[in-house]
């Protein structure tokens, strides 16, 4: 039913984009829709990473899966269990920007005879890894609509994802030009890694079994605009320049929609893409917030250096033994019970 759903939602996406081409609603899908968009998606951001912020963490809970620092001559594990800020960075430079977990997951199987069998599984690793960087540098690559002159680290990052020339070259107008459509690597290996993490879901049983609609639809979307896109930049050949225009005079806050029209395909990835920042700030996408603020994963693991005190634990009032005696000690005396100051 959730994969359905999915699928109907997509469609209706692309549907309503449609039918707001057919409708003129061109100013309202590219410019209305994009600023709302973009204010939902910086609000929802910045409210959900200042709230988890604002939690308290009095306690160190990381999670840990090597020995902790203890007797010198105890080996440490510094990155699975780390004991300064420095392997803290570490760990979590290798955690975020390589998943060092996912590439440690193993697979279980039961074999005849009820056996169980614990395989290494880096199919999962690799593609989310690809998935995620060929993300980054496809939204990187887009910077070029939104600053001019484009900057140098976006110019070196298109020019290094482009280095693959694609198609044979083509006579320009003046049958001398020769235009030749660069294939940006990024973008195809996003929607072949985004394919792969969907039909992972669809194909092994256990994970299509505990997949929700909240798992089906921001992969749909996110391969919808790289499908959408692909086709812009390959097939339809969209004007460039007209659409560079248009996210010049959004990015003035001077918005107009160019002269020139701007293929039907255009819309289409303008409004899924205005629904993935939407969606962005209510889904697990937050995970992209979320996990530098993990305290399973920021926290220094030092318990068995430094008394972790909750701060909004109550006072307490001890009743110690030499009060207990001065209450006590005649009674004490009389009952011939030792005490330690004589009355
Ligand atoms: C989540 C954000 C976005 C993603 C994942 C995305 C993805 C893609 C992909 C994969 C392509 C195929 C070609 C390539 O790799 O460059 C593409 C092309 C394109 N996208 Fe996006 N896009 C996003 C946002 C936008 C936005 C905000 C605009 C508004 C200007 C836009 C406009 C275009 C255009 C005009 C093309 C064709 C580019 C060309 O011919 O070089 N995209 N997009």
């Amino acid at each position: 039913m959730s994969f359905i759903f999915s699928i109907i939602a997509v469609t209706a996406l692309v549907g309503v984009a449609l039918a707001g081409v057919a409708l003129d609603l061109r100013y309202f899908m590219a410019v209305v829709l994009p600023y709302a968009a973009l204010a939902t998606f910086v609000l929802g951001v910045a409210y959900r990473v200042l709230k988890w912020s604002s939690a308290p963490v009095p306690f160190r809970i990381p999670t840990t899966c090597g020995q902790a620092k203890g007797l010198d001559w105890v080996k440490t594990n510094k990155i699975d269990n780390p004991c300064s800020t420095g392997a803290v960075l570490a760990r979590m430079f290798l955690e975020i920007f390589l998943f060092r977990s996912l590439f440690r997951n193993t697979r279980m199987e039961y074999r005849e005879g009820g056996k169980v069998r614990y395989g290494s599984s880096k199919w999962l690793w690799l593609f989310g890894l690809l998935f995620h960087w060929s993300f980054l540098i496809v939204v990187l690559r887009h910077m070029r609509f939104f600053f001019e002159p484009v900057p140098g680290l976006i110019q070196a990052i298109e020019h290094a994802d482009t280095f693959f020339e694609m198609g044979l070259p083509l006579p320009g107008p003046n049958g001398l030009e020769v235009s030749l459509p660069l294939l940006a690597q990024s973008g195809v290996i996003l929607l072949a890694a985004a394919t792969f993490l969907f039909l992972r879901r669809v194909v092994v049983p256990q994970v299509r079994y505990i997949s929700l609609a909240s798992d089906w639809f921001p992969l749909l979307l996110i391969i919808l605009i790289a499908k959408t896109g692909i086709i812009m930049r390959y097939v339809l050949k969209v004007d460039v320049v007209a659409v560079k225009k248009l996210t010049m005079s959004l990015a003035t806050f001077h918005p107009a929609l160019p002269a020139e029209p701007i293929s039907f395909m255009f819309y289409v990835h303008i409004v899924l893409v205005c629904t993935l920042l939407i969606y962005f700030p209510f889904s697990k996408l937050m995970h992209l917030g979320g996990v530098w603020l993990s305290p399973t994963r920021n926290l220094v693991n030092n318990s068995r250096e430094v008394r972790h005190v909750n701060p909004w634990n109550p006072e307490v009032h001890f009743h110690t033994y030499s009060e207990y005696e001065d209450d006590f000690r005649e009674q004490m005396i009389e009952a011939g019970i030792p005490v330690e100051k004589e009355a």
